[in-house]
Order: C-alpha cells, then sequence, then structure tokens
C-alpha cells in the first residue's frame, strides 16, 4: 500500500480531483474517524476546533498515522479552507454554530452527520427538532450553502481503528433535487472509505429518520457487542 499523497490522490474519482475536505468538531471521534479515512484515501483534510491548537495536535497524530496531507485549524479557519465541509459537533453546538459560520460556508458543499439523540439508563433516544431533523436546521441556517446529510451511521470505532481494512456499510446521502450533483459527489466521497457505498437517501425532510435510526443502532451494539452499520439491498 502506498503513502506517498500523489499517488494516493490518483486514485481518487475525478469528482474529487483538488477537493478538501474539511471537518468541524474534527478533534472527536467521529471528526477523527472521517478525516483519517479521507487522507489515506489522498484527499487534504482540515481539522476544525474551537482551539487551534487542539487540531494542530489532532491533525499531526492523523498526519503521521496516515501519511496525508491533513492540517489544523479553528473551525471559522476550517471552513474557509474546505471545498466540503463535514459538521462533526455534538447535536447540542450544531445550531450556534452553524449560525456562526453561515458567511464562510456559503457556496460550498456543507455534510450534515449529527444526530440529535439523548441518552439515559435505558440507552440512546430521539430528541425532538424544531426544523424536523439536524440536516433540515442545517439547511435553514445556511441558505446559501448546499447541505446534504450523511455519515450518520457509520461508527466512529471501525472508521477510527487502523486494522479494520474495510467498514462494511452504506451510508446514506440525503439532500434536496436541484442538490443530485452534490449528493453524487458526497456518494463518490464515502466511496473512497474501502468497504463503504454511498446510497442516495432521499430528500432532508425525512433525514430524521436516518438520523434517528442511530438510537437503534446503538442498541443493536450493546446487545449484540458490535459497532453495527447497515446495508441497503437490491440496487
Ligand atoms: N461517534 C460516532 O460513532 C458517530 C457516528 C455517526 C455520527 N456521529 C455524530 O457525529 C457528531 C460528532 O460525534 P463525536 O462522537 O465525535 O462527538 P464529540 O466527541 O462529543 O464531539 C466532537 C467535537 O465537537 C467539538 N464540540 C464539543 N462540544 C461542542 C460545542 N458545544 N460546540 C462546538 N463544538 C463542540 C469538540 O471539539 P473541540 O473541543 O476541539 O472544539 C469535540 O471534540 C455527533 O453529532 C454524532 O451524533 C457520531
Amino acid at each position: 500500500m502506498t503513502t506517498d499523497p500523489e499517488e494516493m490522490s490518483m486514485s481518487l474519482p475525478a469528482s474529487l480531483a483538488a477537493t478538501t475536505v474539511a471537518v468541524l468538531g474534527g478533534t472527536g471521534p467521529q471528526g477523527r474517524g472521517l478525516a483519517r479515512r479521507f487522507a489515506t484515501a489522498g484527499l487534504p483534510v482540515v481539522i476544525g476546533s474551537r482551539s487551534a491548537d487542539r487540531a494542530e495536535e489532532t491533525a499531526k497524530t492523523l498526519a503521521s498515522a496516515t501519511g496525508g496531507d491533513v492540517t489544523g485549524a479553528d473551525n471559522e479557519g476550517a471552513a474557509a479552507a474546505g471545498d466540503i465541509v463535514i459538521v462533526a459537533v455534538p447535536w447540542d453546538g450544531h445550531g450556534d454554530l452553524l449560525r456562526s459560520l453561515a458567511g464562510t460556508l456559503a457556496g460550498k458543499v456543507v455534510v450534515d452527520c449529527v444526530n440529535p439523540l439523548g441518552f439515559d439508563k435505558q440507552g440512546a433516544f430521539v430528541l425532538e427538532v424544531e426544523e424536523g431533523s439536524a440536516a433540515e436546521q442545517a439547511a435553514a441556517l445556511l441558505p446559501d450553502s448546499t447541505v446534504i446529510g450523511a455519515f450518520h451511521s457509520v461508527s466512529a470505532v471501525k472508521l477510527e481503528d487502523p486494522d479494520v481494512a474495510e467498514v462494511d456499510t452504506d451510508v446514506l446521502v440525503l439532500g434536496e433535487g436541484e442538490n443530485r450533483e452534490a449528493c453524487d459527489l458526497v456518494q463518490d466521497l464515502a466511496g473512497v472509505i474501502p468497504g463503504v457505498r454511498g446510497v442516495y437517501g432521499g430528500r432532508l425532510r425525512n433525514a430524521h429518520q436516518i438520523e434517528s435510526l442511530t438510537a437503534n443502532l446503538i442498541a443493536i451494539n450493546r446487545r449484540y457487542k458490535a459497532h453495527a452499520g447497515i446495508r441497503i439491498t437490491d440496487i
């Protein structure tokens, strides 16, 4: 396996050539996991954080682990640097962060993987969201961005584990009809992770079910001591 960034990027789909991926909240497990896989595939990645120092620290670790081009910045710097910007922060901070970055994110493809869930002794449960879903809240707060929902149920544990050669899951990609090209792009992005297939999953008004499904997957993981994913059949 090559670790030469130039050779790695040669195997990327043409749609992702010269594409930088930024990850807001990239210091957490989900952001780090996605960043690791994208950097391994040869994409330049910028880790975002509320603290530029924390982002740089995470970026340094990922760059040395993957041999890829990973840098760090505060969330605003990362948002400015990314062509595709992944939102990987907890639901609690979602609205405020996106509201503060609306100008910087204008014109960009913003990929929301946030699951509005609560946790108690019985496990995970679905929170009510005024806009319908985290993805719809993002679309409402970012009228000048192209908001796509994806990566909701891919396991951070699997993404972060260098011994997991293939992450066995489909990634449902949601977006409005007029954003077909951006959905295709994010399906391509999902597909650079070995084992993963990006599948179109409908419009944002149906993002609620996909975000909520993660509560069921968490219950499955507890019962079966697993990091379960999903597969769509017959397509
Ligand atoms: N973990 C998974 O397996 C998984 C799978 C699919 C989807 N997701 C979704 O991905 C998102 C991130 O998950 P995670 O497990 O990585 O979460 P996390 O560790 O709780 O948070 C990720 C990062 O967000 C930043 N952050 C924390 N609170 C914030 C706030 N109030 N405002 C802005 N930034 C804040 C922190 O970075 P700084 O302190 O450096 O800013 C933190 O490292 C969640 O919404 C989750 O639903 C997670």
